[in-house]
């Protein structure tokens, strides 16, 4: 079985990674600080995947640490680099940490790759290094433009400089850039799923959570948005969807198949919903009424952006398979299983 390192393998697209990882004959290793993560993810990939997996508690930017994983593990052929700083008003208020944590993590780990000759990156970038796009659906060839949030600066930052290593004559790293749209959704046993700390920012946390009784009424940051219903327009992928993107592009790399040092992927469904559609979408997967009203526009929110997706289907032979319906419904039922 071939070793794959997962930096932040513990949190919520990370840990549905690993239990794909492992389901597809691969043997991940997790490297995951706990920053933003729970010790319950550890046990729910373990009663999933029947196995314990190899973790390492360490912060992935500790430069000792990390080539202390390397040692002990030996023989990794691949990393996928989820560890990171999501918060976009968090990075607002505290810009030096995402910087440093986001920026510092991915610089540690391509500064030791290479001395343990591992050759193979999958990095977690956003549809935000899009910024507010001129022409929907974005393409890969879409022109990033000035991110809204020091996270959206970091993730662009990242972008940057794995093309500037590959850049370098001696170079050996081969890296796919995932731009993940909206991840949402659960695995379908319930046993992991995302665990937001406090007030979730995000919108499907948010309405699960007044559904279940924790908050009492969900606020819709803006009507008044040049869209078909004046909501704001994402592109929501089911997380075990988007788990599976990185499997293909592992497959990829070790079959060294990639065309060029660096290649970019957008991983989202190719359809935009606005927040009004997934709030009914949801009413339909629970079967229940959502309380909610309208509220002024949420700072920094881009007014709509959705992925075409054809180069992932076409390179990579990707395609998502969950309906926001079904994917509401596994966040309804592993919200339920937090209660
Ligand atoms: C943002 C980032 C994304 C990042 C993600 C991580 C952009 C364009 N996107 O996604 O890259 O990975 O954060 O956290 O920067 N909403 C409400 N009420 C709420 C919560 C949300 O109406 O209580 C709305 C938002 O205004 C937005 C939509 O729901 O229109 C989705 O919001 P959210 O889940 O926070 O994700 P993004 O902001 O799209």
């Amino acid at each position: 079985m071939k070793k794959i390192l997962v930096t932040g393998g513990a949190g919520y697209i990370g840990s549905h990674t690993v239990v794909a990882l492992q389901q597809a004959g691969y043997q991940p290793v997790i490297v995951d600080n706990f920053s933003n993560s729970e010790e319950s993810a550890l046990a729910g990939i373990e009663s999933i995947l029947g196995v314990k997996v190899p973790t390492y508690r360490i912060d992935c930017g500790n430069e000792a640490a990390l080539r202390g994983v390397f040692e002990a593990e030996k023989d990794i052929k691949g990393v996928i680099h989820f560890a990171a700083y999501k918060a976009v008003g968090e990075s607002v208020a505290k810009p030096l940490a995402y910087f440093q944590n986001n920026v510092g993590s991915l610089l540690t780990l391509l500064a030791v790759m290479p001395d343990f000759g591992v050759e193979n990156l999958v990095f977690s970038s956003s549809c935000t290094v899009y910024g507010i796009p001129d022409a929907l659906p974005v393409t890969e060839a879409t022109p990033t433009k000035p991110a809204s949030s020091p996270y959206g600066r970091t993730k662009q930052m990242c972008e940057e400089i794995v093309h500037d290593v590959s850049a370098a004559p001696t170079n050996k790293l081969r890296t796919i850039l995932l731009r993940y749209f909206n991840p949402i959704g659960a695995h379908e046993s319930a046993k992991i799923g995302e665990l937001p700390l406090g007030v979730p920012n995000n919108l499907v946390p948010y309405i699960t959570q007044t559904a279940a009784g924790i908050r009492e009424k969900l606020t819709i940051n803006g009507s008044d948005y040049e869209t078909p219903d004046g909501t704001n327009v994402r592109d929501y992928i089911h997380v075990v969807d988007l788990a599976k993107a990185h499997i293909v592009a592992v497959q990829r790399l070790l079959d060294r198949k990639a065309s060029e040092s660096v290649e970019t992927f957008n991983v989202g469904t190719g359809h935009g919903n606005s927040v009004l559609e997934v709030v009914q979408a949801f009413e339909k997967a629970s079967g229940q009424k959502l309380n909610y009203s309208i509220g002024p526009r949420r700072p920094g929110d881009v007014p709509a952006i959705y992925a075409d997706a054809t180069k992932a289907a076409q390179v990579l032979g990707f395609k998502t398979e969950t309906s926001l319906v079904d994917s509401l419904a596994s966040s309804w039922k592993w919200q339920q299983t937090l209660k």
